[in-house]
């Protein structure tokens, strides 16, 4: 993408940031993708995130579909919706049991052999979608959806993420 690309794209995410919405088609597509706790999960993003969220999804969609994806394009869809719910902010009456578990892995971490640091919204992210048992593929998509894509899946998540 060059300059220009990438100033048409600031100045989307800035007029999105202002007119954050979220319309029923919206809301028809999530039901559709997402489970019940998982919605949940989804609506406790900031307004923004969830636009992006959904942006992000419905592009990924696109491209699945334009590059005949085949099933994998739910898994992808899913993985765009959830990608960055490790921004959610402080401890909600359903974030507390993610807390806990959170807590005690990293106390079983600490005292075990493994010791693994929680880096980012994308880890946190990746840690809450494991402990709402959402499938490993999708959980690895959101763990490295900020680093140099290493399958197919990622590239294209990384790719929709990129526009918006
Ligand atoms: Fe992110
Ligand atoms: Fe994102």
């Amino acid at each position: 993408m060059g300059l220009w690309g990438q100033a048409m794209v600031r100045v989307k995410q800035f007029y999105r940031a202002l007119t954050a919405k979220i319309e029923p088609a919206d809301r028809d597509f999530l039901q559709k993708y997402l489970g019940e706790q998982e919605r949940a999960l989804f609506y406790q993003m900031d307004p923004i995130d969830q636009r992006h969220c959904l942006d992000v999804a419905q592009h990924a969609y696109r491209i699945a579909t334009a590059r005949g994806l085949g099933p994998k394009r739910a898994t992808l869809v899913k993985a765009a919706l959830l990608h960055d719910i490790g921004k959610i902010r402080g401890e909600t009456t359903l974030l507390t049991r993610v807390a806990y578990v959170l807590r005690r892995r990293s106390i079983e971490r600490r005292s075990g052999a493994k010791t693994r640091i929680l880096s980012g919204h994308a880890e946190r992210g990746a840690h809450m979608a494991e402990t709402f048992g959402i499938d490993p593929e999708i959980v690895e998509l959101i763990r490295d959806h900020h680093k140099q894509p290493t399958s197919k899946l990622a590239a294209l998540l990384h790719e929709a993420d990129s526009m918006f």
